[in-house]
């Protein structure tokens, strides 16, 4: 698989000759390539909360396309009934998974195209939808391609590169964001090697990071969560790059459970720490992380591992999904418009009025 070949990962697919919507089922990669189909709002809110899709971007496309397919299922009812079943999909999406804000973002947008097709008949508005969730893919696609195009610049030739969790294109809808920016530099002719922590405790890094690179011939080494200090102080890592699942307007920002270890462990060895993520990422209503809300998961997830259980059932757990890294851990922020060094709350305005500069010059 090449660089180009990513985008055919097709995390999410829609199949026009079904209606519905095809998803790789990620809790069972790489053991298993299945592909689920879902036709309703409900059924994609239940493939969001039980992982089979994941990440923050692929999330909010799976929630796109959960209003499109809620619209489609109930095109021949009164606006009365149709409106309802929508909003009560919506609401279902919206609760299934509470720390990545692409999810209300999506949802936001999808709601806008609803809003300004009122007045038009359920089949109309159906159409409208799917091609708004159509929408929404190619743009994350193409502001993946774009933080690659950036970001790239960033890491040389040589470098071995440590990630954490899985960012890449089954995390969204193609390409990827942190692995986006390694393919990108990859396709640009550098050497790299990526350093993946396993990433307790669903194992993303393990399971799809690396499958995702040995899909494509990019060397990869898996290492445990708890390896990555001793590589550091080895000098074994020359830079982390990692995804983010919500940021603050100040630059704080989540991400999978042990990134904020990372974060901590590159400053104290002076190693660059990059974050890539989309516009979409960033939640401009809250000042700081202190406000990210931080999903708490089934306590089997550390007991265990599928069909294996190694804790006694009986044990108290925690299962954070994610933490917050504070904002001056970042070395930079890599979006779509353009890195942004050292982000603050200055600079991710900035960020935005960039975006609406390009917006209106596109109008
Ligand atoms: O629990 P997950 O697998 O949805 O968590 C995913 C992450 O934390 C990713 O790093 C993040 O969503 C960025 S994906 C481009």
């Amino acid at each position: 698989m090449t660089a180009a070949s990513a985008l055919r990962v097709e995390t999410l697919r829609w199949a026009a000759d079904r209606g519905v919507l095809e998803m790789i089922d990620q809790r069972v990669l790489p053991a298993r390539f299945d592909r689920l189909a879902y036709d309703s709002a409900a059924a994609v809110a239940e493939g969001i909360r039980s992982m089979v899709v994941r990440g923050a971007p692929a999330i909010g496309c799976a929630a796109a396309y959960g209003v499109a397919l809620e619209a489609q299922r109930c095109r021949d009812l009164e606006p009365a009934a149709f409106y309802r079943a929508l909003a009560l999909g919506i609401a279902a999406l919206g609760a299934s998974r509470p720390t990545a804000v692409n999810l209300r973002w999506a949802l936001e947008h999808m709601q806008a195209q609803l809003d300004a097709l009122a007045g038009a008949a359920p089949a109309v508005i159906a159409e409208g939808l799917l091609a708004a969730a159509h929408a929404v893919l190619a743009a994350d696609v193409a502001a993946n391609q774009a933080m690659g195009a950036h970001g790239e610049k960033l890491l040389a030739d040589g470098m071995r590169v440590l990630t954490h969790c899985n960012a890449g294109a089954l995390a969204t809808a193609g390409h990827g964001t942190a692995l986006g920016v390694i393919r990108s530099a990859v396709a640009a002719g550098k050497r790299l090697s990526v350093i993946a922590d396993e990433t307790r405790p669903f194992l993303q890094g393990a399971r799809l990071t690396v499958w995702e690179m040995q899909q494509e011939g990019i060397p990869v080494t898996l290492i445990t969560d708890n390896m990555a200090g001793h590589l550091m102080q080895q000098g074994e890592i020359d830079a982390v790059i990692v995804g983010a699942d919500r940021i603050a307007a100040n630059g704080d920002f989540a991400n999978k459970i042990g990134t904020y270890m990372v974060a901590v462990l590159a400053h104290r060895h002076g190693i660059p720490f990059y974050v890539a993520a989309p516009l979409s990422t960033i939640d401009r209503r809250i000042a700081d992380g202190h406000a990210i809300p931080i999903e708490e998961r089934d306590a089997a997830e550390v007991r265990g591992f599928g069909s294996l259980q190694w804790a006694a059932d009986e044990v108290p757990v925690r299962n954070p999904a994610f933490d917050v890294s504070p904002a001056d851990l970042v070395t930079a922020l890599i979006t779509e418009v353009g890195v942004l060094r050292c982000p603050t709350r200055e600079g991710i305005a900035a960020l935005f009025a960039v975006a609406s500069n390009q917006a209106t010059a596109l109008a």
